[in-house]
């Protein structure tokens, strides 16, 4: 993904590589949040959009089989395939259930379900449907996720160490984002885990109130290295990486802003997660404009506040994947 050059601080990112074909592997990235109605959809469109028109090959996926709408907000209408095909066995091939958008380097695989009697993904299908995310020929593929913590959001949302946690500024949506990010962290240590018994532990210790006295991650990860080093070890270099990028959505004040520094102080201190501000997206009525349009905001909106500063946070996105690349 190497060579594209990026515009400067406008509306656009500008300046991308003009090309048919990716480079080599996506960058898978994951929207959540725990909490509905934040704007992950909102962002997750936007920034496929805004990456597409620089240039970059974009997969946008939805991954919220139960209330699809990626496909409206990216402008697609009438969408003629589902990942609820795959889930159904009805598909094998992802590769297949891509649509094109009207915006050039940008497909799209929707989710809507058709048949209500669909069932949610067993856990073998969420494990088949990541290795087929993998395999995507793209430079980005952004999957958008549902609300709340449940298993199927839970390990979408592991398909990297640094998904994106979606916040708005509000008590219940702030309160969310913890507990969906603790949930993860959780979910993640004990996947990682090899010994039975260390396993059992993390489950102990995902119950806040356990009567084993663990209330955080480093009364946690005391038990775990007494119990066993090496396992010990795995855990510390799991927490260590795993690095959820925060963006706050709907900002309407300076103290808005600020949220994603607090909410990083708070994480690190009480969670021992290391949360990455990624940045913040204002509120602007054009935002509700252009979903009732049912196109991006960047693309009906460009000069808009929440149009600019969504195009900055995708330049820190592909600053940091050629970082990532270059290391
Ligand atoms: N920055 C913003 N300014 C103003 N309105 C916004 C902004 N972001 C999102 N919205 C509005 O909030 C609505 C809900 O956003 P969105 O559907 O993206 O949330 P979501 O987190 O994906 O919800 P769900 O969990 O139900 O999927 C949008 O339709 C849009 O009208
Ligand atoms: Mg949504």
């Amino acid at each position: 993904m190497g060579g594209r050059s990026l515009s400067a601080d406008s509306g656009q990112l500008g300046g991308g590589p003009d090309r048919a074909e990716s480079q080599g592997r996506a960058r898978l990235i994951p929207f959540g949040g725990g909490k509905g109605g934040v704007g992950k959809t909102f962002i997750a469109a936007n920034l496929a959009a805004t990456l597409a028109r620089a240039g970059y090959q974009v997969v946008a996926v939805d991954g919220d089989l139960e209330g699809a709408n990626l496909h409206t907000a990216i402008g697609v209408r009438r969408p003629r395939r589902s990942v609820a095909d795959f889930v159904s066995q009805r598909e094998e091939d992802l590769q297949k259930l891509m649509e094109d958008t009207a915006i050039q380097n940008l497909r799209l695989i929707p989710a809507t379900r058709p048949n209500l009697a669909h069932a949610q993904p067993s856990h073998a299908q969420r494990i088949q449907f990541i290795r087929a995310l993998r395999q995507i020929d793209a430079d980005f593929v952004l999957l958008d996720l549902g609300a709340g913590t449940d298993v199927t959001v839970m390990d979408y949302f592991m398909v990297c160490e640094n998904g994106v946690v979606v916040v708005a500024p509000e008590p219940t949506s702030i309160e969310n984002a913890y507990s969906f990010m603790r949930a993860a962290f959780y979910r993640r240590l004990r996947l990682s885990m090899v010994s039975h018994d260390v396993r059992k532990l993390v489950g102990i210790a995902m119950d806040e109130r356990n009567e084993r006295g663990i209330r955080t991650p480093y009364d946690l990860l005391r038990e775990v290295e007494s119990l066993d080093s090496a396992e010990g070890a795995r855990f510390v270099r799991s927490m260590r990486a795993f690095r959820p990028r925060l963006i706050v959505n709907g900002v309407r004040s300076a103290a808005d802003i600020k949220l994603g520094f607090s909410i990083r102080s708070v994480c690190r201190k009480y969670f021992a997660i290391d949360v990455e501000y990624l940045g913040y997206v204002n509120h602007d009525e054009a935002a509700r404009a252009s979903v009732r349009a049912c196109r991006p905001l960047v693309d009906t909106h460009p000069r808009s506040n929440a149009a600019i500063y969504l195009t900055r946070i995708a330049r820190k996105i592909v600053a940091q994947d050629q970082t990532e690349e270059a290391r």
